[in-house]
């Protein structure tokens, strides 16, 4: 039987990764969710993620899916609380960028993520367990996430947190390899190049739909058909995603339908 692999993030920043399933995987259908009345996560508490994260799990649960995708940094940042309390597989976006990072051979690299991704040094812990002599800057924006989530692809006030950030981390070492460690900033990566053409981005998007890709294949779970489909859930307003979907190209939209799945207001 052929059932949907799950995709959620705290909003809009996940299509990033839908965007990479349907590029990898175009036979399967996926259902997204994404948290956007409760945007942004990254200026968030552990409690109110976890909390936020274990309602979206028990959606995708009801949605009988075959996998999920933890389509944000943030939330992955806190995965070992709750990757084994459910009978799908659940894959994280941070273990296989780093996997790629350390495939990567390279010295120095840049991370630029939500507040709260860099203060739990998730990235930072892994990649020196596995090359203790790589240079990390890290960077964590307070700011970015919510004004993508708001639509601001192109706004002036866009441009300049991410100039500030680029001029910061130059600032800090050298600046080549960037990883875009929340799934929001892929989505404005044009304007990250716009100001800085050298940068070598790294879209953490890529390695976590190859890394689905392989477990899919692995456990023979791949779908039988040629085109999947794409239903999209949020918590919030359904205009943005119109805008995105339109942006990243995204194809055989099902539909975008607003739903709550939080037990609790947080
Ligand atoms: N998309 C999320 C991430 O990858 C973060 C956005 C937020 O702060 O809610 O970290």
């Amino acid at each position: 039987m052929n059932r949907h692999i799950g995709v959620l993030d705290s909003g809009i920043g996940g299509l990033t990764v839908v965007k990479e399933l349907q590029r990898q995987l175009p036979g399967e259908d996926i259902v997204y969710f994404g948290d956007n009345r409760n945007c942004p996560y990254g200026n968030r508490s552990e409690e109110e993620i976890l909390s936020l994260t274990m309602d979206m799990l028990e959606f995708m649960k009801s949605e009988g899916v075959k996998i999920v995708a933890i389509a944000c940094n943030t939330i992955s940042t806190l995965i070992d609380s709750y990757k084994d309390k459910y009978d799908f597989p659940i894959i994280d976006i941070i273990r296989p960028t780093v996997d790629h990072i350390i495939n990567m051979n390279t010295y120095n690299i840049a991370i630029i993520a939500t507040e709260f991704t860099i203060k739990t040094g998730a990235y930072e812990k892994q990649l020196l367990k596995k090359n203790s002599d790589i240079n990390i800057i890290n960077e964590g924006s307070k700011l970015l996430a919510g004004l993508v989530d708001a639509g601001k692809f192109d706004d002036s006030q866009t441009k300049e947190v991410i100039e500030t950030h680029i001029n910061n981390m130059s600032a800090k070492g050298d600046l080549y390899n960037l990883v875009l460690g929340c799934t929001h900033f892929p989505i404005v990566e044009d304007v990250f190049l716009s100001l800085a053409p050298e940068l070598n981005i790294i879209n953490p998007a890529f390695q976590q739909a190859k890394a689905i890709r392989q477990y899919l294949h692995k456990e023979n779970l791949l779908n039988d058909k040629e085109q999947g489909s794409l239903d999209i859930y949020t918590s919030g307003d359904t205009e943005v995603y119109s805008k995105v979907i339109e942006r990243l190209n995204l194809k055989n939209i099902k539909g975008i339908t607003t739903h709550n799945v939080n037990k609790a207001a947080i």
